[in-house]
């Protein structure tokens, strides 16, 4: 049977630019019916009653009574969510949520106190918004969470449509579908949709299908199920079709044993071979014609990888300049400007790459020394270099050393800069490049004693 062309599934409420945009869509990439989208629900619900993680986020949000709380627990995990996996993030959230258990919490918490729970945890812009955020809602909105993603989205900085949606329909339950990337891979899967789905029209069309499928009556379970069923099975290597709650409505299985047949000899235009039928030319949905069915990646040939960019390639100086204190060696740290990259972050002092290590070495003693005054530039050591990559950045520092002995310790700093002990510099708001290249610096020792380890 080949699906109707074009359809629109009956008796299911759509935002009027997705009635525009699904005119134009063919059938398979959609929902048949009321029943099919039923039985998606309810096997995706049952999968999740059964199988979903026991994580401290969805514990407060069905413990948790009252609204704004309630909310307000859902936007930080939500956003700590963002780029960072369920593992990492656990902990975070819960020193988190203890430290600043209320909006009002953390509206009067410093930047400086944000970054250093944050450290580590990279994207350091979304612990600066979200605490934006929070004084917003205290000093403008009285305390209280906008209750709609549409309100929610337009009145909170740094909340878009992903986290809007998701608040809304967790904490307040309002039926409002959600895509993130596994709700967009798994979406891709089970309508066979083929291209990229960073691309404006099937991003548009996964945001219709989320809002077509998600269940009125349980908005925020259907959507974390959505999301738990693209992180823990249908993965986007190797997924776990066998344990899918809704791998009988899947086509991209569909597909995959249609094409089996195809190449067992056991099926020879069938009519009971459900395909894509666009109105006109190539369907946009379907596996571009330049990338066609590869055999070997089964399901995973939906959806196929969106082009990215390759990050942008920068080198840094960095040096760790130490001295002896009287709670042991202590390091220079100077903070980051206000805003850009790492905003308010500390770091070694550092300097942009120069064409020769020679220039390299005068500014980046010209820069030490701004902060603590004159040294002795023959003690500058290179110990090596540390690659990390932001969010659209690859950063090569190349890390030197600078050990202050024999001569009084500089006690006297500018405003933004400050000497820790090790100690101090673990739990303070530096990023992990600085923590990469910190360990460089027991190479010193060998370099400047070359014979203390015989
Ligand atoms: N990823 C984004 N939101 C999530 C949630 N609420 N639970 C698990 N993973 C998620």
């Amino acid at each position: 049977m080949i699906a109707e062309c074009p359809g629109a599934p009956a008796g299911l409420a759509r935002q009027p630019e997705e009635v525009v945009l699904q005119a134009s869509v063919s059938s398979y990439h959609l929902f048949r019916d009321v029943a099919e989208v039923t039985a998606f629900r309810g096997s995706l619900l049952s999968w999740y009653d059964q199988e979903k993680r026991d994580l401290p986020w969805r514990r407060r949000a069905e413990d948790e009574m009252d609204l704004d709380r309630r909310a307000y627990a859902v936007w930080v995990s939500e956003v700590m969510l963002q780029q960072t996996q369920v593992a990492t993030v656990i902990n975070y959230y819960t020193g988190w949520m203890q430290k600043w258990p209320t909006l009002q919490d953390l509206a009067s918490a410093s930047l400086e106190e944000v970054n250093q729970l944050w450290a580590g945890l990279g994207y350091y812009s979304r612990g600066r918004r979200l605490q934006e955020g929070a004084r917003k809602v205290v000093e403008e909105l009285g305390g209280h969470m906008p209750r709609t993603a549409e309100t929610l989205q337009q009145l909170l900085p740094g909340v878009g449509r992903y986290t809007a949606g998701a608040i809304a329909s967790i904490a307040f339950g309002q039926a409002t579908g959600v895509v993130d990337g596994n709700v967009a891979r798994v979406l891709c899967r089970v309508r066979a949709i083929g291209a990229d789905p960073s691309s404006t029209l099937v991003s548009q069309q996964l945001w219709g299908l989320a809002q077509q499928l998600v269940d009125p009556a349980r908005p925020g379970d259907f959507n974390q199920a959505a999301m738990e069923l693209g992180a823990t099975v249908c993965t986007p290597q190797r997924p776990l079709c066998s344990q899918c709650p809704v791998e009988s409505l899947c086509r991209a299985r569909q597909r995959v044993e249609q094409e089996q047949l195809l190449a067992s000899g056991s099926l020879s235009g069938s009519p009971d071979v459900e395909e894509c039928a666009p109105n006109t030319g190539h369907c946009h949905l379907c596996l571009p014609p330049s990338e066609p069915w590869d055999q070997t990646l089964g399901v995973v040939n939906f959806p196929r990888k969106a082009s990215r960019k390759p990050p942008r390639e920068e080198s840094s100086a960095t040096c760790v300049l130490e001295q002896p204190g009287a709670l042991g060696a202590q390091i220079l740290l100077v903070q980051r400007p206000n805003s850009g990259l790492l905003a308010g972050l500390w770091e070694f002092p550092s300097v942009t790459w120069e064409p020769s290590e020679q220039l390299q070495r005068k500014a980046l003693l010209q820069e030490l020394q701004r902060w603590a005054g004159p040294l002795p530039a023959t003690h500058l050591r290179h110990l090596g270099e540390v690659v990390h990559t932001f969010s659209h950045i690859k950063l090569t520092y190349q890390v030197y050393g600078l050990a202050l002995e024999g001569q009084t310790p500089v006690t006297t700093v500018p405003p933004g800069a400050r000497w820790l002990t090790q100690e101090e510099f673990h739990t303070a708001a530096v990023s992990t490049a600085m923590k990469k290249a910190l360990p460089l610096l027991s190479l010193l020792y060998f370099l400047v004693f070359p014979t203390c380890s015989t």
